[in-house]
């Protein structure tokens, strides 16, 4: 039984008219991936590697060199959170937004909580300085983070 959903390898074909070749793709593949399944399994691997016409291993190198996608013994929770820790954040109050979150869900960074809803993550600039300290949840920025708006915001999701 194949690993890939019949959307996701559309959605990966899809993709093939705006690279100029195959082996380009392997990053867009990884991101649908990633994003659908929380995870990139090794039969996920080899089924893009299939389709992109590539050696496992060549997908699994990408995959791993970025160290942003997880594998299914880390798979992501429901949401992913992204606590800056750059330089701008980190002088107003990043590590301890970190440490607020960690000690709430009992999870270090790169953990998931055991509901499976939250992956807590640090992050290095997410390039919104002038709004430090910043949180990144799932694709969305949200700057001028204190203690109270962070409780705030972990309660709204
Ligand atoms: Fe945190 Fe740039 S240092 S957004």
């Amino acid at each position: 039984m194949s690993v890939l959903s019949e959307e996701l390898r559309e959605r990966i074909l899809a993709e093939f008219p705006k690279y100029p070749n195959k082996r380009a793709v392997t990053l867009p593949a990884l991101h649908i991936v990633h994003d659908s399944m929380r995870c990139v399994s090794v039969g996920a691997i080899e089924e893009i590697a299939e389709l992109l016409e590539l050696h496992p291993s060549e997908v699994h190198d990408t995959m791993t060199f970025y160290n942003f996608f997880k594998d299914e013994k880390h798979a992501l929770g429901r949401h992913r959170i992204w606590v800056c820790r750059s330089i701008s954040c980190a002088l107003r109050g990043g590590e301890e937004l970190l440490e607020q979150l960690a000690h709430r869900y009992g999870v270090h960074p790169g953990q998931t909580t055991p509901d499976g809803k939250f992956t807590l993550e640090f992050a290095e600039c997410l390039g919104a300085c002038e709004g430090a300290p910043c949180i990144l949840v799932n694709d969305e920025c949200h700057m001028n983070m204190t203690e109270q708006s962070t409780k705030e915001l972990i309660d709204r999701i």
